[in-house]
């Protein structure tokens, strides 16, 4: 049994912030150089990089929350200081969390190549990626992407030799680094070839943010609502330029006058899913965002509750 507390101490929830991007300073408490790792798996790279160097800050982003728990039970183990992990796409929210000019380095050790062309979108280093890197990396920063797999090294190295924002280093194959992945060693095991690419920031380029900015927490009084309307929005689609929200399904606990709307939404590329609840207080009702999810408070996200609030107010 792990101490519970200790482990979770690493894990941040952003979602919850109301203002981006984030103040690493104020995270770490310090102004140290920041490195980010994206899909660290166990975390044994990130572990024995942020032990070896107390002088740097690392955040490291998962799709995965057992990968997310074992990685914050290796810091735990080994008593690291410097290090959170965030849950999500990094692709998108390293866009919303970092202001410009701020990391170091970004390191992508054995990502999953999605080999099959209608998967392509899937992959790490596609061009809207390059570009958020090119706002959030240092000038003089690096990316540096470690692969078994030959083709993908040769598309990423052509995605950032093609990008005015960077210049890349000759591939290094079978490369030898004093710290090994998971998947570095199981390739390893097999023989594999390896390969690794190091591209580095010459000039910057301004992304555009989804977030940016303070963000309060969208809530809307109304008088009276109109119940037919409500269960009505169940699969309907709105849209407002590049946001869209799909009502997926109305709960209804109508003992409690109370609603709640499952909700699809994007801007962009960026898609949530959270619940919408309505219920009445004493004079009125309440349109807010459910707290059992905690979306990132996107226009998206802003446009869902007050276009519901008009919608069925009666
Ligand atoms: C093949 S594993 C490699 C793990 C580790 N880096 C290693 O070398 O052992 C790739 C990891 O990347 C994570 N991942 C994939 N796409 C991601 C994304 N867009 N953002 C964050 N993590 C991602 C997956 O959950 C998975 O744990």
């Amino acid at each position: 049994m792990h101490d519970k507390i200790g482990v979770l101490k690493y894990f941040m929830k952003p979602q919850q912030y109301d203002t981006y991007p984030i103040k690493w300073n104020e995270i770490f408490g310090n102004k140290r150089k920041i490195y980010v790792e994206i899909g660290f798996g166990s975390g044994e790279y990130m572990t024995a990089l942020a032990k070896s160097n107390p002088d740097i800050n690392f955040i490291g982003f998962e799709t995965s929350l057992t990968a997310l728990y074992k990685a914050q039970i290796n810091f735990h183990k080994n008593n690291i200081k410097n290090a959170r992990v965030i849950q999500g796409d990094a692709r998108l929210l390293i866009r919303e969390l970092f202001p410009s000019n701020s990391i170091s380095k970004l390191i992508v050790n054995f990502p999953c190549p999605w080999p099959k062309k209608r998967h392509k979108e899937r992959r790490i280093f596609i061009t809207s990626f390059i570009n958020t890197l090119a706002d959030v990396l240092k000038k003089g920063g690096t990316i540096e992407l470690a692969t078994d797999v030959d083709w993908y090294a040769q598309e990423v190295y052509e995605n950032f030799s093609n990008s005015e924002f960077f210049e890349t280093q000759d591939i290094i194959k079978n490369f030898n680094r004093p710290i090994k992945t998971k998947y570095e060693l199981k390739w390893d095991n097999e023989g594999r070839n390896k390969y690794l690419l190091i591209a580095k920031k010459l000039k910057s380029f301004k992304i555009k943010r989804v977030l940016e900015g303070v963000s309060e927490l969208p809530h809307k009084n109304i008088k009276d609502i109109d119940i037919e309307k409500l269960k009505s929005l169940k699969d309907k689609t709105f849209k407002d330029n590049n946001i869209t929200f799909t009502v997926s399904s109305v709960y209804e606990d109508l003992l409690n006058d109370r609603f709640l709307l499952r909700v699809v939404s994007t801007d962009d590329d960026f898609m949530q899913q959270y619940y919408i609840s309505i219920y009445k207080k004493t004079n009125d009702w309440l349109v807010k965002l459910d707290s059992t999810t905690i979306p990132y408070r996107t226009p998206a996200v802003k446009y869902t509750v007050y276009k519901i609030a008009e919608l069925i107010e009666k």
